[in-house]
Parts: structure tokens; sequence; C-alpha cells
């Protein structure tokens, strides 16, 4: 018997955990966060689910199946979002994984393997800079010691926040899904439902700073400058047309964040310090840029008299999802008779970081637009109906896996 999901209960629990604003700026251990995660913590109390937060607040909550002795099914997403991000990212993963075991309930289904809800910690890097740290710990891609290094704007490290999490081993977990908004074009362009992930993209994240001599923006002579800024300006353009003419024409370099100091209109910078997002499928190509990064910055230093440093904050490979998963997926989606493509992610998720310990899947929805990461993120509720109905059947046949 195949079940349906009540898309007026997803749309309003999305609200509810939103407070139904278009923008949110949600980073992971802010008041924000701990209001949404109230919320989720209180919904999975009522459904009688078992729930664990580990210490780094990953979020499991778990129904109950016949055979508990088994490993389970995780489906799920993370609901920290970037600063004035959309109310889909992530949150529609976790709001659609919560209605999937509502229904199992309501139908009085009981799965064979239990089936837990996943909430990752920090999966933005909303607090502490860097991508799927809640997952990273829990699949040891990132220990205790590491966070260390971590300190947030507000001059907190991630060691002081973070302690005794929770660490998954291969046999732990049988499967996970992610359903996701697909947060680029691609499918609302073709008016395709349902995106069926094969590859989700590999991601390095860079600290560069630059420093040179600061000085009156008034009495220093061109000539006479040693100015970061210009510099900072060189590196970002040379990484734009590396990015652009790189082969295989699936490679990214952005810069989002960039800090001035001591940041005076009327002050020459002593200091300027900015971030680099390089990502591509091929990890070949996302070296070559990495080594183009490093050679652009050495480059602007000599020719500005600047001192440049450049230091990889965060890495996550390029991962290729679990073929019988997908192939789950594409069942469900041919027997419901939606029509799925199959297509790779050039945003980086939990999931991906699940998949050397279990058998990983992702559903994606379209994004109108293809926005996301910012407050113009939005979804078409009956192409969420319908993702989620995928999602729905694809987690209660895992579930009954052998
Ligand atoms: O950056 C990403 O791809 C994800 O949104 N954290
Ligand atoms: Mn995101
Ligand atoms: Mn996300």
């Amino acid at each position: 018997m195949t079940f349906a999901v009540n898309i007026n209960r997803i749309i309003g629990e999305i609200d509810a955990a939103t407070g139904g604003t278009a923008a949110c700026t949600r980073p992971s251990y802010g008041a924000a966060d701990a209001k949404t995660r109230e919320y989720f913590l209180e919904v999975f109390g009522e459904l009688g689910l078992d729930v664990h937060v580990d210490g780094a607040g990953n979020i499991r909550a778990a129904m109950k199946g016949k055979e508990p002795g088994l490993a389970p099914v995780l489906v799920g997403s993370h609901i920290d979002t970037v600063r004035n991000g959309g109310r889909f990212d992530g949150l529609l993963g976790v709001v659609c994984a919560l209605e999937c075991l509502r229904i199992f309930k309501e139908q009085g289904h009981v799965p064979r393997r239990n089936v837990e809800i996943i909430i990752f910690a920090e999966e933005e890097g909303s607090n502490f800079g860097v991508t799927l740290l809640g997952s990273k710990l829990l699949t040891g891609k990132l220990s205790q010691a590491a966070l260390k290094e971590l300190v947030n704007d507000a001059g907190e490290s991630a060691d002081a926040v973070i302690r005794d999490y929770d660490k998954l081993q291969p046999g732990d977990v049988y499967a996970m899904v992610e359903l996701h908004i697909e947060q680029g074009p691609i499918l609302a362009d073709l008016k395709i439902p349902v995106g069926v992930v094969e590859n989700i993209a590999g991601m390095e994240t860079f600290r560069v700073t630059l420093t040179g001599t600061s000085g009156h923006a008034g009495t220093t002579a061109m000539a006479n400058r040693k100015d970061p800024m210009v510099g900072a300006a060189e590196v970002i353009l040379c990484m734009q047309k590396a990015a652009e003419k790189a082969d295989g024409g699936t490679a990214v370099a952005t810069v989002g964040k960039l800090t001035a100091r001591p940041g005076a209109t009327n002050v020459i910078a002593r200091e300027v310090e900015f971030f680099v997002d390089i990502r591509d499928t091929d990890e070949a190509s996302i070296d070559g840029l990495a080594m183009s990064l490093a050679f652009f910055a050495e480059t602007a230093a000599e020719k500005h008299g600047l001192v440049a440093e450049v230091s990889r904050i965060s890495k996550s490979a390029a991962i290729k999802l679990d073929s019988d998963v997908i192939k789950t997926i594409d069942q469900v989606a041919t027997g419901l008779g939606i029509n799925a493509k199959h297509m790779n992610s050039g945003a980086v998720h939990d999931a991906g970081m699940m998949a050397d310990i279990a058998k990983v899947g992702m559903i994606f929805v379209p994004s109108i637009g293809g926005l996301s990461h910012c407050p113009e993120e939005d979804t078409r509720p009956s192409d969420i109906e319908i993702g989620a109905n995928v999602l729905l059947e694809t987690v209660k046949r895992l579930a009954e896996g052998v």
C-alpha cells in the first residue's frame, strides 16, 4: 500500500519552525537555532520517538521497528542557515523526514528496521566557518583537537562549545536519505519535479590574509602604497578567471566574505582577510585551483610589497552516492509516475559525509529561479508534495531492506 504525505501539514510545519519569515539567520548554537531545536524536540516527544542529542548538537529521533537490532535507516538534514538565508535549505528535509514518521504512525505502519530522523548540527558552518561540521564529527572526519582551531566571530572556540559528540562506524547505519532543495536552476528550467543525486561536489575553503602598510588615504601617493585591498582585488579576479577556464566547466570559486582592517574609509588598509570557496565534482580540478590561489596570492604580494598567507580551513571530498539507494529512488519515482532526473549537486550536504559509513541517497526538489542562500529561496508546494511522497516510499522500502 502506498502512503501519501499531508502537504498542508508540511507547509504549516515550516512556518511553525521558522516563524513564517522568508529570511532566516539561524546559526548553530545561537538563540534562533535553540528555538527551532526546542520545537522539533517537543514534536519528536509527542510522536513518542526515542530522542538522543550528542555533544555536537546532532539530534536523532528514532521510531522503533519490528527488528530493532538491525542497523537503522536515517532520514533528515540540517536546520541551521546561512546569514539572511532562505526557509527551505535544510529545514525542508527535516520537516519531510518528520512527515514520513507521522504518516507511518497514522497508518499504523511498523517498519522492519528502526527509522530515525537526524538533524545534523552546523551544516552551513554558520557559526564556526566549517561546513558539514556536525556530520564530519559524527563520521570521524574531524577530531576534537581540530575544534581548537575554530573560533567564531564572538571569539568562542568550537572546542569549548562542542564536547563528547557521537562517532558512527560502518555498520551502525544501514542507509540514509536526505531530501533537499536543488539550490540551482536545472529542475525548475526543465520543469522536472524530482532530482536523483548521483555525485556531490568536493569543496575546499581557504582563508587568505594579505598584509601591507596602513596609511592616510589623502597624503599617501599612489606610488608609495603597499595596499592589501588592491592585492585582494587582483587575487579575486584571477580566481574568477581561473574557475571560468577550468577544464570540464563545472568548477566554481567564490569570495563571499572579506574583512579590511582597520576598516575606515579614509585609511589605507593594513590587512585584508578573505575566504575562497572552491568546488568541483572533479578533485583534480579543485587541487589545480587551490594551487592557482597560492600562486595568485604570492604574485600579488610581490607586486604590491605585501605579505600573503593562505591556509585551508575546510575540505570535503567529492562523493558518489549509493547505486542501490539511487535505484530505489528511481523505482519509487517510476511507480508513482513521476519524472525524475539524475544529476549532480554543486552544494555540499551532510548526506555526503555519511556516504562512507552507510548507503546514502539524495532527493532534490526544484528551486524557483535556482535561487538559494537568500530570502528569495522558494519551492512550489506541489513540488514539495511530490518530492516528499518519493521520500516517504523510499524510506519505507529501505526500512524493509535486507
Ligand atoms: O555550502 C553549501 O554547499 C551548503 O549549503 N552548506
Ligand atoms: Mn546551504
Ligand atoms: Mn543545505
